[in-house]
């Protein structure tokens, strides 16, 4: 049921600090754990400082003890289906499986689902790094 997760993104959306862009993003997470961690970006005054909502709640998922991403939701206030940036998309990567669910929301519920292949092929990966 993903809509749990829409409403947990859209909760943590509103704890957002992006007073640069005005564009608050909310994520969450269904862990392996079965428990949800949510994450909204946090911007600097130095503005290469901040970073987004999905590492936001990857790591509340680490420090509460997840180890994998089973589905995640992002829902950003002023565009529908936002979608996770490209570094995010690596960050979500290293948690989740290529089948891994990805929602993108707008206000009212899930829109559009993707999974962590459509969102980044050929993504990196090497066997001398492990
Ligand atoms: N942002 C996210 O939180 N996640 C994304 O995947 C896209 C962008 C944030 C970063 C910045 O605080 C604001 O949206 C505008 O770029």
């Amino acid at each position: 049921m993903s809509h749990d997760l829409f409403e947990a993104a859209r909760g943590a959306m509103q704890f957002a600090h992006a007073p640069y862009s005005k564009f608050p993003v909310g994520a969450a997470i269904r862990a392996d754990d079965g428990k949800i961690y949510t994450g909204a970006n946090i911007e600097n005054l130095s503005f290469p400082q901040g970073w987004c909502a999905e590492p936001t709640a990857i790591g509340c998922m680490i420090m509460g003890g997840g180890k994998k991403i089973v589905e995640m939701a992002v829902i950003a206030e002023k565009l529908a289906l936002c979608p996770p940036c490209g570094g995010c998309r690596q960050k979500i990567a290293e948690f989740a499986n290529a089948g891994t669910k990805i929602y993108l929301c707008d206000e009212v519920g899930v829109k559009k689902t993707m999974t962590m292949d459509e969102l980044l092929p050929f993504s990196f990966k090497t066997e001398i790094l492990g």
